[in-house]
């Protein structure tokens, strides 16, 4: 038999075969690889993939992983999903947010949450919103830069896609008007203070999580928020039972059901859900579900869009082709999407997915053993965690038949690429529970500014790409010219 004390020894080195960098105290690889400078993270898995192989150790502070970048050990790991559940570090981090979140929980809990959450992104509960999507799209980016002039040099473009997927999926969860709303709105300001600390937390994830307690618990700005927000999300339930209670009064009600994400969580309202095998989420359990939403549906996707602006701008042969198509469709400025047209729109789509495959919004994903396991001659324990690099996938020359270092949706028409999975998402049994609205969106909201204009390169420093790195990576400089069609 093993002494405890000779197995925790043995455990930190049963994969002291696998190479990378000496870590620093505390800091393990942070300020060695440049994280804590701002080099993208993208960008460091790829350095160390190119130095150490397919498989490396890096440790975030304290947290070691090995990471993994080939194809069939990314397969293997999500196929697996008894062995590799979700990572300790998310649920850690993520828990000091949004404790009762599905991104912070595991087990039973999960699959209770899972039940309600889940299918309330799926296709077919997302595409009802095709209008919403439409409107704030026309308002928040089409009006104001038409009222800005034609050819006018943007150069807030991030800011505006955040604002626009802010203020659709608040439309979608909340049922609140954000677009309507005065700026000094208390709720609109509580949920950009929320979201904008929730941003600061998951990037000092990694250091010891007394610090980020710490700071939310005495960040009086944050706590003011959360009040608000709760109190904001009370009413609105509040509200919604009263009218769902009144709806069954009357005949025919089907008929009259609202869609919001509000109503169909309200009739999984149940707060005697007592053990964690029960059905249904408590109000408590509710917001914080509804706060996720917001967060993990707004900044991601907003950073797609930000680099589907971008790369229009320097790809204008590409713009044109999207447009060519529209036009087979006989679909100008003025026609009206529906979701039918939408699905016969196929190049847009393959547009869509290269900027999900060549741009890197997500470098990777992790997860925990909750048994031993080997993969490739390595040896895994109970409690280890393992980093997936998603992104090093998307550019592996020995996957991909046409150059993966070359932007080129054709490839998604017909090539051999055609069928490689894009892996933005992630994968398994934790892949992201909202990948289906924010296709959704992306297509509406893509489509809706290839109908009414042509993004333009200002062909200097400004819209010179480069990025900049926050829960996703965004192009540091973008500034393109809008002209209307
Ligand atoms: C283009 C936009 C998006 C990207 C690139 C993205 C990416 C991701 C990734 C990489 C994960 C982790 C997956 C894994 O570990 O395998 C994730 C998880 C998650 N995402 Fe997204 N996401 C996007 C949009 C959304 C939207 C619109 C929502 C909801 C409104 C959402 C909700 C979630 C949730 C709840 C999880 C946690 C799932 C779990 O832990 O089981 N995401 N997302």
């Amino acid at each position: 038999m093993i002494s405890k004390r000779r197995r925790a020894f043995h455990a930190s080195n049963h994969n002291s075969n696998v190479p990378g960098v000496e870590p620093q105290f505390l800091l393990g690889n942070l300020l060695q690889s440049g994280a804590l400078s701002g080099k993208p993270y993208f960008q460091i898995f790829s350095d160390y993939q190119e130095k150490y192989g397919d498989i490396f150790k890096y440790r975030f502070g304290p947290h070691s992983v090995v990471a993994f970048n080939r194809l069939d050990h990314v397969q293997y790991i999500f196929a697996h999903r008894h062995i590799y559940d979700h990572a300790k570090l998310a649920s850690e981090t993520f828990s000091l947010l949004t404790p009762n979140g599905l991104i912070a929980l595991t087990g039973a809990k999960f699959k209770r949450h899972a039940r309600v959450m889940l299918p309330m992104f799926k296709k077919s509960k997302v595409v009802p919103y095709l209008e919403t999507v439409n409107d704030c799209t026309d308002e928040l980016l089409l009006q104001k830069w038409r009222a800005d002039g034609n050819e006018k040099l943007q150069t807030d473009i991030i800011r505006q896609c955040q604002d626009l997927l802010l203020c659709i999926i608040t439309s979608i969860a909340f049922d609140y008007d954000l677009k309507t709303a005065e700026s000094s709105s208390p709720v609109r300001l509580a949920i950009k203070e929320f979201v904008d600390n929730f941003v600061k937390i998951l990037l000092l994830s990694g250091t010891p999580t007394i610090f980020s307690r710490l700071y939310l618990k005495f960040n009086w700005k944050y706590q003011k928020a959360l009040v608000v927000l709760r109190k904001e999300a009370d009413d609105i339930i509040r509200k919604e039972r009263a009218r769902q209670e009144k709806e069954q009064e009357i005949e025919n009600a089907i008929n009259t059901k609202r869609r919001n994400l509000i109503s169909l969580l309200v009739s999984s309202l149940n707060e005697d859900v007592g053990g964690d095998y029960k059905q249904g989420l408590t109000c408590e359990e509710l917001l914080d579900e509804i706060l996720l939403s917001i967060v993990a549906g707004f900044e991601t996707t907003s950073t797609v869009l930000a680099w589907f602006i971008f790369h229009m701008s320097k790809y204008p042969a590409i713009q044109e082709k999207i447009k060519e198509e529209l036009k087979l469709h006989n679909v100008t400025k003025k026609t009206s999407l529906t979701n039918e047209l939408l699905d016969k729109l196929e190049y847009i789509d393959c547009v869509l997915k290269e900027v999900l495959r060549f741009s890197p919004i997500m470098d990777g994903t992790l997860r925990t053993l909750v048994e031993d396991d080997q993969i490739d001659g390595v040896q895994l324990r109970k409690g280890d965690s393992v980093y997936i690099g998603l992104n090093n996938i998307h550019r592996d020359k020995r996957l991909w038949k046409l150059d993966p270092d070359q932007f080129l949706p054709e490839r998604f028409l017909d090539t051999d690429d055609k069928n490689q999975p894009i892996w933005t998402f992630g994968g398994g049994h934790r892949a992201c529970a909202g990948q289906d609205l924010a296709r959704f969106e992306l297509k509406v909201i893509c489509t809706r500014l290839m109908q009414s204009l042509t993004f333009l390169d200002s062909g200097d420093e400004q819209n010179s790409g480069g990025f900049l790195q926050r829960i996703t990576c965004l192009p540091k400089r973008l500034a393109v010219y809008c002209k209307f069609d």
